[in-house]
């Protein structure tokens, strides 16, 4: 394996002294953070302390008014649809699945940007291949099962009681395999 380019403290995500205002309302003030591999880092504080801001920060809904990001060591202005491929997945506060999908569906919908379709597929949006969307259902049911939640494959999530559908959201996240995991309010 040839060596990092950055240093090893550059690893990972790096917030630096990010600031968000909506019109009159300092959300973030100078919000200085780091994310290295392997680490869990949590953040705290009362409602409006500005936490899911700051999740939108780092996933490109919000732009922040004063400060940057990087991303191993990197300039990083994130931007929603490039999260996948940058291995970074989320889950929202409150639940946000596709009301209209199983949760089996709505794990897999998590996997998007992962089956192997190739540059010319993706490009002219042709389906996925059979063989991939198997690989993917049997993914999404692994994942399921390791959350102890695979009896609600077939399930609607709307049938389901918070603290499940709370995982469903998880295994989505996770199917992506992402390096950065992002939950609000897990
Ligand atoms: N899009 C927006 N436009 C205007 N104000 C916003 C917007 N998003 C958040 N705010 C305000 O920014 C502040 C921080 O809100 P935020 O939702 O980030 O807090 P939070 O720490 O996640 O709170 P909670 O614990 O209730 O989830 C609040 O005063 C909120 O009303
Ligand atoms: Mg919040």
């Amino acid at each position: 394996m040839s060596p990092p380019a950055t240093p090893a403290d550059d690893q990972g995500l790096a917030l630096h002294h990010v600031g968000v205002r909506f019109g009159g309302l300092v959300a973030l003030d100078d919000v200085s953070l780091r994310v290295p591999p392997g680490r869990v880092v949590g953040v705290i504080g009362p409602n409006g302390a500005g936490k899911t801001t700051l999740f939108n920060v780092v996933c490109g809904f919000v732009r922040p008014t004063e400060g940057s990001l990087t991303l191993d060591g990197r300039p990083f202005r994130p931007r929603p649809h490039d999260l996948t491929r940058l291995g970074i997945a989320r889950t929202l506060q409150g639940v946000g699945l596709f009301a209209g999908l199983t949760v089996l569906e709505n794990v897999v919908a998590g996997a998007s940007h992962t089956a192997r379709a190739g540059f010319a597929a993706a490009l002219f949006g042709l389906p996925r291949s059979d063989r991939d969307e198997s690989r993917l259902r049997a993914r999404a049911l692994n994942l399921l099962a390791e959350l102890g939640i695979d009896k609600h494959a077939d399930a609607a999530p709307g049938t389901l009681p918070y603290a499940v559908r709370k995982r469903v959201a998880l295994a989505r996240a996770l199917i992506a395999r992402p390096r950065l995991l992002l939950l609000d309010e897990p």
